[in-house]
């Protein structure tokens, strides 16, 4: 985020465009307590109609207070004495109010120059966290994205990792709902920040779980899903990974552009099938389709949702189909839906039920750490004493 010294209100929409997201304040002494009060703060904007002295008096009071933030002066017309006045300040450069490419790229520059001279201060726990992504998918709808997304996103921020779990369906996201939140910001807010995306404005549109979970919604008007690129996920991700010991991806049952995204930067991604042909179809497609998009065999986990439902397919019939393991399987019980209209997850608010025992045993097993945990034998059975129902036995093409 930037702070932006200017009297005009008007002023916000036009630099945000520029900068990224802008605070503005209206006079010094606001200026001084903002930058106290945001010790994470890069960037600040002199408006153009503040006085050369009071901006230099400022500018001065910056350096020497916070040497690692850049300001940047807006003046209408420049002139050789307003630049020797501003840089002997110490303002890193002045442009013209109405040059917002200039100001774009000064923007940038100054970062760089901000993220050099403090060794990424910045960004303070920049590098400090290497965060897991895991990517829940499925092509087909209603197979239990969000349920796996929200269950194993809480169920690990509960155990005291730091957790981030965005809605990826962008149009019908229901992350928000299934967990009782009532978002106040979206990914959409992140849009005007595209290019300057960090913990803070990560923060700025975060809404907290009463697990510890952060989310990233997806936008309450579907029409914005379009106005949100792939290259935002990215960025997200990117900087969420340096945040986060686990950032978690719901999707919709297609190959959005978004998803495409999230799958490029994803360690693990769940593939979920069910007992009916049309999501083995789908699944088999997408295990093509992710061939020939170069992803990498081993982030794959197949999941069986409602394994036990008694549909006429066996789990084995749907390895056969696939060419490829079951790693965990999740019983039916209507205890989920009911979990999902209380807006508590089942994993937290029945901890033994089995098909929370399934989830956590997916989320220990595979999420935590990429080789499975020395406490399930080599045919994937718990020795951990949770009792062996639900998602303890996987099926494998051997193993017929
Ligand atoms: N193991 C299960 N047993 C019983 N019901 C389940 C199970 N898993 C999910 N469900 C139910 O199935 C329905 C669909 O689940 P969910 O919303 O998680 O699917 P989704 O894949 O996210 O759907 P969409 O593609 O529409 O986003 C929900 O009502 C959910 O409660
Ligand atoms: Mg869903």
């Amino acid at each position: 985020m930037t702070l932006l010294w200017d009297a005009d209100p008007s002023a916000t929409d036009r630099y945000d465009f520029a900068v990224g997201q802008v605070t503005r304040v209206d006079t010094q002494a606001a200026m001084v307590r903002a930058l106290e009060d945001a010790p994470q703060e890069q960037l600040v904007l002199i408006g153009p109609e503040v006085d050369m002295e009071s901006a230099c008096q400022f500018t001065e009071f910056a350096r020497v207070e916070r040497p690692e933030v850049g300001v940047l002066l807006l003046r209408r017309r420049l002139d050789v004495n307003v630049l020797g006045q501003a840089l002997r300040s110490g303002v890193r450069e002045v442009v013209t109010a109405d040059d917002l490419t200039g100001l774009a790229d000064a923007a940038r520059r100054s970062r760089e120059l901000t993220s050099r001279v403090s060794g990424h201060t910045v960004d303070s726990s920049a590098g400090t966290r290497s965060a897991r992504v895991v990517t829940v998918f499925s092509a087909k709808g209603g197979v239990g994205k969000t349920t796996f997304a929200t269950n194993l996103s809480t169920y690990l921020a509960s155990t005291g990792s730091k957790v981030l779990l965005i809605d990826l369906d962008l149009a019908f996201g229901d992350v928000g709902i299934s967990l009782q939140m009532l978002p106040q910001n979206s990914i959409i807010d992140l849009v005007s920040m595209a290019g300057h995306i960090d913990e803070q404005a990560i923060k700025s549109v975060v809404t907290r779980h009463e697990s510890g979970l952060d989310t990233v919604s997806a936008p309450s008007e579907p029409s914005d899903a379009d106005r949100i690129p792939g290259s935002i996920v990215a960025e997200l991700i990117r900087v969420a990974k340096r945040h986060y010991d686990y950032v978690l991806l719901d999707t919709p049952p297609a190959f959005t552009s978004h998803v495409l995204a999230a799958f490029d930067d994803s360690d693990v991604l769940v593939l979920i099938a069910t007992l009916d042909i049309p999501a083995v179809k789908n699944l088999r497609l997408t295990l093509d389709t992710l061939d020939l998009l170069g992803n990498d065999k081993d982030t794959r986990l197949i999941v069986l949702n409602r394994s036990d439902a008694k549909v006429g397919l066996r789990a084995e019939d749907v390895v056969a189909a696939l060419k490829q393991d079951i790693a965990v399987m999740v019983p039916n019980s209507a205890a989920v839906p009911a979990s999902v209209n209380r807006g508590v997850p089942i994993i937290l608010d029945e901890p033994k039920h089995p098909v929370s025992v399934a989830l956590r045993d997916l989320a220990e097993r595979f999420l935590r750490a990429p080789e499975p945990a020395s406490s399930t034998d080599a045919s994937g059975k718990s020795t951990d004493g949770q009792g062996g129902r639900s998602g303890r036995w996987s099926f494998s093409r051997g193993g017929k």
